[in-house]
């Protein structure tokens, strides 16, 4: 799996890592599934591992640290989430340990305010993500579902750390971060993980026109309309990816989207059948 260099850190994080969103299903058996899919992806370095503590009321994360359970750790990018509601100084602090106790691990690579808080300042919220960092709960500091203006405020709330990243939605069916939040971040040197690339399972479908282009596409690179989707979303320097799935022969098929190039023609043609917008559009949060 290849590797980037996540925005301006030293840190190399897999391009397509894996999201953890409903992974549970409804039953012991989907859950065991769910573990064993998320293990195979380890062993296929697609060692990005992104949860929070709002998945399935935390049990997710206790999902989260039986897949990497046996592991070393640092071979791990985890990266958790806190809840708006949570996101006091105090509350902050607080959500952070109760994940750290359910992934049963001394540390998160990442940690984010899941989206904007109405209830708490960002001033709060990230006084209390230096405090993690300075006591070495969490590596990094991000954000999910921030618009330029939101995460200004929030890299100004930074006193002694930097921002890593913004977690937002980005799929060939909403490319709205393309037009001015994906230049910002570039600019800003912060990684943008783009969240739902199938559009949280809304992919188009081959008897659709562009479901037909990805097919086309696909067939010439002998591969499938899922991987062209995923090579083309992370196409960017500083764009990471974290499909879902919970089927061991999809995390295979997932994996194997990059470390190839799409031609110039095939970036037109997608881009000609998902058009980016062009004209500004308010972050969609899902
Ligand atoms: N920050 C935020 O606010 C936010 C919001 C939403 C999501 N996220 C994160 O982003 C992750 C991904 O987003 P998502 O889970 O909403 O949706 P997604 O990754 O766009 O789509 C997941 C769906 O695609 C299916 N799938 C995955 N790989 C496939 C393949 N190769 N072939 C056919 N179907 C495939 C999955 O089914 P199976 O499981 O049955 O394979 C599932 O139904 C989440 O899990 C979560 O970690 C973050």
């Amino acid at each position: 799996m290849l590797k980037r260099k996540f925005g301006w850190t030293d840190v190399k994080v897999p391009i397509i890592g894996q999201g953890t969103w409903m992974i549970e299903g409804d039953n012991k058996d989907t859950e065991a599934r769910a573990i064993e899919t998320l293990k195979l992806g380890l062993d296929l370095e697609m060692t990005h591992i992104d949860t929070a503590e709002m998945y399935d009321n935390g049990h997710t994360e206790e999902l989260v640290a039986q897949a990497i359970s046996g592991r070393r750790r640092d071979e791990v990018f985890l990266v958790s989430k806190v809840l708006p509601s949570n996101a006091s100084y105090e509350g902050t602090l607080k959500a952070c340990k109760r994940s750290l106790k359910r992934l049963k691990t001394n540390w998160l690579d990442l940690y984010l305010l899941h989206w904007p808080s109405s209830y708490y300042p960002i001033t709060e919220t990230m006084r209390a993500m230096e405090k993690l960092v300075s006591d070495g709960l969490i590596r990094l500091i991000g954000v999910s579902n921030f618009d330029i203006e939101e995460l200004n405020e929030a890299e100004n709330a930074l006193k002694n750390e930097r921002m890593a990243c913004n977690q937002v939605l980005y799929h060939l069916g909403n490319r709205g971060i393309e037009r001015r939040l994906l230049p910002y971040c570039t600019e800003k040197g912060i990684a943008v993980v783009g969240y739902a690339p199938f559009g949280h399972g809304d992919f188009p479908s081959p008897q659709t026109p562009g479901g037909r282009i990805l097919e086309e596409i696909a067939r010439r690179h002998n591969c499938t309309a899922r991987q062209i989707a995923l090579n083309f979303l992370t196409r960017h320097d500083y764009v990471f990816t974290i499909p879902k799935t919970t089927r061991p022969e999809r995390v295979k098929e997932n994996s194997e989207s990059v470390g190839w190039k799409l031609t110039d023609d095939d970036v037109m043609a997608i881009d000609k059948a998902f058009p980016a917008p062009t004209y500004n559009t308010p972050l969609e949060i899902i």
